[in-house]
This record gives structure tokens, C-alpha cells and sequence, in this order.
């Protein structure tokens, strides 16, 4: 999905997943303006079938290579993830609370994956009493308290060495690998980390992991370092004499969220399949691995919206700025300062657009501070107060990664359409 002239990404994305009624937005086939009555303004609202259509459209492109779980990080409401386990997904985690609400979810804790650089005694200590299938070991004291917590159990726990590859990694024309990382242990001390598991009667070596990065919207890149790790899980396989029994690839496949951003080409995806699995049947080290993709952002993303209600607009020095209720407080991402060095614009689309002439304006909430923009130079109708705009790719990384406790303003519904009805999902819905 990349710009043509004329049509805005937010645009495509709207005739791609949503679809406009005499020009009012709506989210399977609810009018998002009734949601606004229903449910206040802002909200999130997050479309299951879009969810689904993720999901299916991922697990076909890499069948017969990879299962694929859910990085509960992106969106961790349990009613979310129960599409996903629905659809036949794990869970991927990174605390003590994502253990819990995956388990609300219905996902089993032996389909329940624990990495994350800085465990807590807590969180070892739950998700081992609770049976996780396996924790993802990124550094040496966490190797003996996950040792300690099995000994106080009773059980054999399952792990994974989390790999921070090499200098010789590529991904694609990307190099990958052989920089400093807080995450996993470096290639260059594997075969140490390999045997200090493996003198270690409380734990069971079962795989490896590597995630090698977010947004990758460049399916060459992908299928290298997903080549890459099987590389990997050879020589950890060859180490311990016994083949692996999971061999997590990590997640960190892209959406588009800026104008001339590209949309992950899974036709380019499934093409680099043969390949792949022809490797891994070929290889007795392989073979019986259960290879995992855990995504957050490919899934769940497209599926949200973020929608606000306008205050005010107003005219300073020939610029045009939109004051809404909603903003960084609930999406940060949206607003520049999660991971971005310059702000680009996150596609924003008005609720009511019958196709008048549009021009550009900053799209700000109401915080005071500068940093509180939503948009800064997007292209809209004709706006006033009472008015709904909404903020596009808004189903991952925005309301759980954001300041919700910044200047006191109250928490966004979080809603889900399913079958043609909206149900709140958020806090209330735990
Ligand atoms: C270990 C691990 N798995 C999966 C993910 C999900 O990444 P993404 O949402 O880019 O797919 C992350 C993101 O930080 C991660 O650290």
C-alpha cells in the first residue's frame, strides 16, 4: 500500500478496512458517531474481524513454515486476545499481568511464552507456578532465579536462550546483528550460555529465540532473519545433541503509518516459504521444532481506531489547528514520542467527510504542552466543535503504551464491534 497522487493513506486504509456511508465513517457497519453517543468521547474502538482478517492472512502466508502467537504487548485486553487464541494463537509475554490476562483469555500457560530483559521475582515466580511453556532466559542472574523458582516447585522449566545475533547476521540489505543490546545474550557467547543450561538439572533447554526489530515492512529483510535464526537453532540443536522443540523467530513485522510507507508484501512472503521449510525438513535438527512468529503490531494494529471529539479550531497566524479531546495521554505513538526521532503523521481522517475541498492542520489535544499533537500538517474538511475525527492503525502500541496518568484526564472506552455489536472491553472489562 503506497501513496498515489491524490489519495491519502489515510484514505486507502479507510477503503481497505472500514468503509464510509454517505461520507460518515463507520466500523462494521456501526456509525462511529452513535459510538461516540453510546460510550463518550475518546474512545478506542477495535474491529474483530479486521483482527481475524490479520491473523489468517499471516497464518496462510507462512503455513507449513511457522505457527503464529500473539505479542499480547501490542494490545493486552483479554477480550482481544480471545480472538486471537480463537484463531488458534499462544500468547507471547513480558509480565506477570500479560500472564494473567492471556490466562483470562483462555490460553492455555503451556502456550504462553515469557521474554522481557528484567524479570521480576514475582513474575518468574507466577508464571512458573502457573506452568508457562517457556521463559526466555536474556542474562545470567536470571538463568539462577528461574533455576531457584523451578527448584521451589518442583518442576523441570521449560527455556529459551534469547540471542542477540552476531556481527555476520544480515537481514536483507539490513545488518542485523553486532550491536550492544540490553536484550538476550550475544551470539558470541553462545555455546557458553548453551552449556550453563544445560549443567543446569532445574531447567530443560527447549529453544531459542531472536527478535531482531519492529516495523519491518520489507519482506526480504524478514525472510533472511528468519533464515538467520534457523541458523541459529542449528547450532544450539548441534550443541546439545537433541533437536529444539520451538524455534521463536520473534514478531516485528510492520504496518503502513506514514505517507509513503509501503505495506508488507505477503505474496513476497509466502514465495520465500519453499525454501524454508524445505530446510527444515530436511534437517533431523528442525524437523520437530514448533517454529513461532509472535507479532503484536502486524495483528492488532489495522483493527483500531482512535476517535475524538473536537473542542475547538481555531486560526494562529494562518495556521489551522484542531483542538480535540483525545491525545497523547491515550496515544502516544500517534503523537510522535514513542520511537519516532521526527514526527511524522499517523493517518487521521475526519468521522463526517462528504468529499469537500480539505486542507492541511495540526490535529492537537488537550494537554499543555507542545508535545500533545496528533497530527501537525494533516489534510481535513472543514471542521467544528462537536465534530469526530479519528486516528487510523490505532490498535497496537497506543492506549497500553501511553501516560495515561498525565494531567488527570479520564481513561478512553476501549470497545469492540463483533458481529455487528459494540461491547466495552477496556479496565472494566478485566
Ligand atoms: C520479544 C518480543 N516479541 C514480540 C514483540 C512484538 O513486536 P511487534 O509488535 O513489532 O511484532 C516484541 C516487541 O517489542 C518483543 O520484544
Amino acid at each position: 500500500m503506497s501513496d498515489t497522487a491524490g489519495e491519502s493513506l489515510a484514505d486507502r486504509l479507510v477503503a481497505a478496512n472500514f468503509a464510509r456511508c454517505d461520507g460518515v465513517l463507520h466500523v462494521s457497519g456501526l456509525d462511529l458517531r452513535g459510538l461516540a453517543e453510546t460510550y463518550g468521547t475518546p474512545f478506542f474502538v477495535y474491529d474483530a474481524d479486521l483482527f481475524r482478517r490479520a491473523y489468517r492472512d499471516l497464518a496462510q502466508a507462512v503455513e507449513g513454515f511457522a505457527v503464529v502467537d500473539y505479542s499480547v504487548k501490542a494490545n493486552p485486553v483479554p477480550a482481544i486476545i480471545r480472538v486471537f487464541r480463537d484463531e488458534g494463537a499462544g500468547a507471547e509475554i513480558a509480565s506477570g499481568s500479560e500472564f494473567a490476562a492471556s490466562w483470562a483469555a483462555g490460553i492455555e500457560p503451556r502456550h504462553i511464552l515469557f521474554a522481557g530483559p528484567g524479570k521480576s521475582d514475582l513474575d518468574i515466580e507466577a508464571t512458573v507456578a502457573g506452568g508457562i511453556g517457556e521463559i526466555h532466559l536474556e542474562n545470567s542472574e536470571e538463568m539462577a532465579r528461574v533455576a531457584e523458582a523451578a527448584g521451589r516447585h518442583g518442576v523441570v522449566q521449560r527455556v529459551a536462550i534469547r540471542i542477540n545475533p552476531g556481527p555476520d547476521a544480515q537481514g536483507g540489505a539490513m545488518r542485523m546483528g553486532g550491536k550492544p543490546s540490553p536484550f538476550g545474550f550475544d551470539e558470541e557467547e553462545l555455546e557458553a550460555i548453551v552449556d550453563a543450561v544445560e549443567a543446569e538439572p532445574r531447567l530443560r533447554l527447549s529453544g531459542i529465540h531472536l527478535f531482531a526489530g519492529t516495523q519491518g515492512l520489507a519482506a526480504a529483510t524478514l525472510l533472511s532473519q528468519w533464515a538467520y535464526g534457523l541458523s541459529l537453532a542449528e547450532r544450539v540443536a548441534g550443541r546439545i545433541a537433541r533437536p529444539l522443540e520451538t524455534v521463536d523467530l520473534g514478531g516485528g513485522l510492520g504496518i503502513p503509518y506514514f505517507s509513503g510507507d509501503t505495506a508488507l508484501d505477503l505474496g513476497a512472503i509466502r514465495a520465500g516459504m519453499p525454501a524454508l521449510i524445505a530446510r527444515v525438513a530436511s534437517d533431523p535438527r528442525l524437523a520437530t521444532a514448533r517454529i513461532v512468529l509472535e507479532p503484536g503490531r502486524f495483528l492488532a494494529g489495522p483493527a483500531g481506531l482512535y476517535v475524538a471529539k473536537v473542542r475547538a479550531v481555531k486560526l494562529s497566524r494562518g495556521s489551522r489547528f484542531v483542538i480535540t479531546d483525545g491525545g497523547m495521554h491515550h496515544h502516544l505513538a500517534a503523537s510522535g514520542n514513542l520511537g519516532q526521532v521526527v514526527k511524522r503523521d499517523y493517518p487521521v481522517t475526519a468521522v463526517v467527510d462528504r468529499g469537500g475541498p480539505r486542507s492541511p492542520c495540526a490535529v492537537v489535544g488537550p494537554l499543555c504542552t507542545p508535545l500533545d499533537m496528533l497530527a501537525r500538517a494533516t489534510p481535513l474538511p472543514d471542521l467544528a466543535a462537536g465534530d469526530l475525527v479519528a486516528v487510523l492503525q490505532s490498535g497496537a502500541y497506543a492506549l497500553t503504551a501511553s501516560p495515561t496518568g498525565f494531567l488527570g484526564h479520564p481513561r478512553p472506552a476501549e470497545i469492540l464491534v463483533d458481529g455487528g455489536t459494540a461491547r466495552e472491553i477496556g479496565p472494566a472489562g478485566w
